[in-house]
């Protein structure tokens, strides 16, 4: 879901999307003043620091420093990603998101509505076929855990989704889209229905959207497990199986359990451990990684104790090394041989099994372990081969504490010293840590109109238009704040929030983010005349510059006759 969305309706949705309304529904808020507080839901903290302002739609905790527009909460709080965050915002506006880059989006309701609609069907036939809720039962899942994942079954015989849901033609062909339909081979213009005689296991995305389903055969026939083909709406290298009903279950995520398959997730839901989620049949991408992190610090990766396990775990470990970065944590465990985590809860009970996770192996320790294997560390021959084996896996940690301390350990394990080991890596000493968020001490002049503008959007009409020249052959500073008045005069109903959405992932946008929250509240009237003021004052100076340019000129080489008249032309401004 990649296609870009247009910035006018992003703004669109923004300035339509009541910001207090919004984080009310989530975050009680009490008024006071002119702002609402509460209690930040980004940390931990015992009086109200995050202050909502309804006249900025804008957010932000003087605590922990979060802050934003109404798609920035929605972010951090629901964990969404952009897209989703601003299809949100869009829906409650009553708002058709535009097609984005994969083909018309009315088709993806459509889809999604069809899909919506099989599920339910599946969760009703389960009812009705208790062969299938034995089968659940008699794998010692209980009814409730069914109910939360909308486990279904699909009945036998070749046409029963076909039949109820096929009969409508303008289903057919996104039946058949979704996967859910077959087009038989050869003969005439059949269709089937793939799923059949199976449990169903939807897969939601992470707004809780059915996007596709797994199907698992109740006896010893092939194949075991059946899934939907790859769809416009279904990346299996993307999609978890889990993690909508994981971020159901609870808001707070310390830690996540991947494993392999849909029975364990259900199984460890069923013992209680509700953080687990499923790859849908493929290695870990980097996709899943990243997403996982939207919701964790911690990812716990679940595999056989045998050969390939071990094999799949190094490969997990090569696609973590790079979402390594300070603050996360990937670790490892190895299960028993024979063993699945439905097996080994079952056998062992929830308690048993979450002191496992706790002892599950660090990546750090993973990684060393296997850079030492096979490496003589007694003879000199063997400690360099354990840097050159080591430098691909270095090079793809990010720059920071964790990758620092890697190198001290390996430096340490090869008996070098750790400013030897980065000189003959041609780095640098280890890296300084990320740079805080710019804090406003002293505004500049171009920094305060920023500020009133970001605070008081219709102070972009009061720049006097002399200046706009100016900034645009100024700084980058400047230049900013030309591109802000140039948004703020574009679209004039935008809050200081909707504004701050035009520059998101713009350098700009710390230093706007800043100035929004530094603003004081004032009088229309005082800021009026402050922007005034300021003009002036920018005006001025360029002015004195340019003076002091010409007269140094005039008294070196003299002037031409068009410089002498715009000497005069500035020296009777300043007069006036
Ligand atoms: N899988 C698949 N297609 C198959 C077999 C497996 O897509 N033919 C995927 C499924 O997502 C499944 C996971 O791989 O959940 C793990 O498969 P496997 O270990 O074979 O099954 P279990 O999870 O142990 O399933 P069960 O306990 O039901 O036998
Ligand atoms: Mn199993």
């Amino acid at each position: 879901m990649s296609g870009s969305i247009p910035q006018d309706f992003i703004d669109e949705v923004v300035a339509r999307t009541d910001l207090v309304a919004l984080i009310d529904r989530r975050v009680p808020l009490k008024k006071a003043g002119k702002d609402h507080t509460a209690r930040c839901p980004f940390h931990d903290e015992k009086s109200p620091s995050f202050t909502v302002s309804a006249d900025k739609q804008f957010y932000h905790c003087f605590g922990c420093g979060a802050h934003g527009n109404a798609i920035g909460f929605l972010m951090a709080f629901e964990r969404l990603e952009f897209r989703d965050a601003v299809a949100e915002l869009a829906s409650q506006a009553g708002l058709e998101l535009p097609a984005g880059g994969e083909g018309p989006v009315p088709r993806h309701k459509e889809l999604l509505d069809v899909l919506e609609a099989a599920a339910r069907f599946y969760r009703q036939q389960l009812g009705e076929h208790p062969k299938a809720i034995d089968y659940l039962k008699q794998r010692g899942l209980g009814s409730a855990v069914a109910a939360t994942f909308g486990l279904g079954y699909a009945p036998a015989g070749w046409d029963s989704l076909l039949q109820h849901l096929g009969r409508t033609p303008e289903h057919r062909p996104l039946l058949l889209e979704t996967g859910l339909l077959v087009a038989r081979e050869g003969s005439g213009n059949g269709l089937y229905d793939r799923f059949r005689d199976r449990i169903i296991f939807p897969i939601r995305d992470s707004r809780g959207r059915v996007i596709g389903f797994g199907g698992r055969i109740m006896d010893q026939g092939q194949p075991k497990y059946l899934n939907s083909p790859e769809t416009p709406l279904f990346h299996k290298g993307r999609e978890l199986y889990g993690l909508y009903e994981a971020r159901q279950a609870q808001r707070e995520l310390p830690w996540i359990l991947v494993v392999e398959g849909y029975m364990d997730v259900l199984m460890l839901a069923e013992h209680g451990i509700t953080n687990a989620v499923a790859t849908l049949g493929t290695a870990t991408t980097p996709d899943h990684l990243r997403r996982l992190f939207r919701h964790t610090t911690r990812v716990v990766f679940c595999f056989d104790g045998d050969r390939a396990g071990r094999d799949a775990a190094a490969r997990a470990l090569q696609t973590s090394l790079p979402e390594m970065h300070d603050g996360r944590e990937v670790a490892f465990l190895f299960l028993p041989e024979g063993e699945d985590p439905d097996s080994l809860v079952r056998r062992e009970g929830r308690g048993a099994f979450l002191v496992r996770v706790g002892q599950a192996q660090p990546l750090s320790d993973f990684l060393l372990q296997r850079l030492r294997d096979q490496v003589d560390l007694h003879t000199l021959e063997g400690r360099a081969r354990l840097l050159e084996r080591a430098r691909p896996a270095l090079r793809a940690i990010p720059q920071g504490a964790f990758r620092a301390l890697l190198e001290q350990t390996l430096a340490r394990l090869a008996g070098m010293e750790h400013a030897d080991l980065m000189r003959m890596e041609g780095g640098k000493a280890p890296s300084s840590p990320p740079r805080p968020r710019p804090t406003v001490v002293h505004p500049t002049p171009v920094q305060r109109l920023m500020g009133l503008i970001l605070a008081h959007p219709v102070a972009a009409q009061w720049i006097d238009p002399s200046l706009l020249p100016l900034l645009k052959a100024g700084d980058t500073e400047a230049q900013w704040l030309l591109a802000l008045i140039e948004l703020a005069r574009a679209s004039p109903h935008l809050s200081g929030g909707g504004l701050l959405e035009g520059f998101r992932e713009h350098p700009a946008e710390p230093l706007f983010g800043q100035l929004l929250i530094w603003q004081p509240e004032r009088a229309e009237e005082g800021m009026a005349r402050e922007c005034r003021d300021i003009c002036r004052h920018l005006l001025q100076q360029q002015a004195r510059g340019q003076i002091d340019t010409l007269l140094e000129k005039a008294a070196v080489q003299g002037l031409d006759a068009a410089e002498k008249e715009q000497l005069r032309l500035l020296l009777s401004r300043r007069g006036g």
